[in-house]
């Protein structure tokens, strides 16, 4: 005998990403009851299937309260690949209410003939690979953005889904308010129209931002590429 609509199992998505959005809809389409949570980082993110709850949940003790005041049957955690904080507290909290954690893998990208990478293993490594007069495109959140104000000799163009509450603490950029474009033809007239030089982004693997990476292997750009940690 089915479970009656209210017993169903609640499934928690820790989103913020395209691939949240379609394990959403999977799931919606299923039947399933799911709650996708968000960071709250944009203040106007895109509709989703199901419900949906935003902000941080106070570490991973919160998380795992939240886990069981919600009698949550089942975690995916289908966040960035960068964002390691909200996954290691999945892991925690997981373990503590005793509930399964799926991790969906988004495998990273590959360096394909064509591509001038230079690999780094972090944000500073990446400030300091960059040659003096450069024009930076950082594809990057802007959380990440502080350590290249040590380099007044590169200019910076910096991507935004919202418009920064104050000014940048870079010297010298451009500002882009707008999303990823998938279409590397799209990405490269916005390299061109800025002059760019380099990109920097990290390696976080997908479809969603690709279309920079095959832009810049179409126009022979240096690619300052930061590894994800091992
Ligand atoms: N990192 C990126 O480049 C990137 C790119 C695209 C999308 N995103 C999305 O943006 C969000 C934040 O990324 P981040 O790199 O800042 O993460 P993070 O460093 O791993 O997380 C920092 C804190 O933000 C809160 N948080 C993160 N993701 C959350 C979620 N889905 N729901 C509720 N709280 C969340 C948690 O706060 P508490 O400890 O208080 O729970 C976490 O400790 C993630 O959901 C991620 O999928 C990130």
């Amino acid at each position: 005998m089915a479970a009656p609509a209210d017993r169903r199992e609640t499934i928690l998505i820790l989103g913020g990403t395209a691939e949240a959005a379609a394990i959403a809809r999977r799931l919606v389409d299923a039947g399933a009851d799911v709650v996708t949570s968000l960071a709250g980082r944009t203040s106007n993110p895109a509709p989703l299937p199901g419900r949906i709850r935003t902000g941080g949940f106070g570490g991973a003790e919160g998380l795992a309260r939240y886990i069981v005041e919600n009698r949550i049957a089942r975690v995916i955690d289908a966040t960035h690949p960068f964002a390691n904080r909200i996954s290691q507290n999945a892991r925690l909290a997981c373990a503590a209410a005793g509930i399964s954690l799926e991790r969906p893998e988004r495998p990273a990208w590959e360096k394909q003939p064509g591509d001038n990478w230079i690999e780094v293993k972090s944000l500073g490594d990446a400030a300091a690979a960059l040659p003096a007069g450069a024009r930076v495109f950082l594809a990057l959140g802007r959380q990440h953005l502080a350590v290249f104000e040590s380099r007044p000799d590169c200019h910076f163009v910096v991507r935004m889904v919202d418009p920064p509450e104050k000014p940048l603490g870079l010297a010298g950029y451009d500002l882009i308010l707008g999303k990823p474009s998938v279409n590397p033809e799209e990405e490269a007239d916005l390299f061109r129209a800025h002059r760019v030089t380099h990109l920097v982004c990290r390696n976080s693997g997908g479809d969603a931002g690709y279309g920079k990476i095959a832009a810049a292997r179409k126009m022979g750009l240096p690619v300052v590429m930061i590894r994800r940690a091992t």
